[in-house]
């Protein structure tokens, strides 16, 4: 696998609190290619949602997007393909619902958004926002590990999926 590529995709709460939806999502990113690198679930708290979100501070949807954000806890995956970014925001849809309904049916947002605000998942839109938001969301990730250690297995294929824990790990040996 060539340039391998990360992206963040968060599940938003109110899809967290549907099962179905969450494991149909779940079924379209195996289906689509992607490794998991990463994968969990957390409850953002206020200041770390500003932060991810600060670029639409002051829009007219700012606090209903915040107030979503914050009404329960978020599934969070660091996803790795060749053009991750651009394949996971095609998954997911145009970021609007009725547009997503109607150019792009079978899409995330198409079929389980609920609103513009609550539209079903979040999607990094290039790498430095990528990195500044698995920053945010996962302080731990190591990039320097990662580019040094990790990406290797993955680009060769030496990572086993681990469907319980929704997450693909290395075989190290
Ligand atoms: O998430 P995406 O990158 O597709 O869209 P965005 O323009 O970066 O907006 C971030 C989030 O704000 C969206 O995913 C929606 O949850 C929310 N939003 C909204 O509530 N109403 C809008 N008119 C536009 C965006
Ligand atoms: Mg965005």
């Amino acid at each position: 696998m060539n340039k391998l590529e990360l992206t963040l995709a968060l599940m938003k709460p109110h899809l967290v609190k549907n099962p179905i939806a969450l494991q149909t999502i779940r079924n379209k990113i195996i289906a689509s290619n992607f490794k998991i690198v990463r994968s969990g679930r957390k409850m953002l708290n206020q200041e770390d949602a500003e932060k991810f979100y600060e670029e639409h501070k002051g829009k007219f949807f700012y606090n209903r997007l915040l107030t979503s954000m914050l009404s329960g806890p978020l599934e969070i995956y660091v996803l790795a393909r060749e053009e991750a970014i651009r394949y996971w925001r095609q998954l997911m849809g145009p970021t609007k619902v009725y547009k997503a309904q109607f150019d792009d049916p079978s899409s995330i947002r198409g079929e389980f958004g609920l609103s513009d605000t609550r539209n079903a998942t979040h999607g990094s839109d290039s790498p430095e926002s990528a990195i500044r938001e698995i920053k945010i969301l996962l302080p731990d990730f190591d990039f320097n590990k990662w580019n040094k250690d990790e990406k290797i297995y993955f680009e060769n294929n030496k990572v086993t999926f681990n469907s319980n824990q929704f997450i693909h790990q290395i075989d190290y040996k």
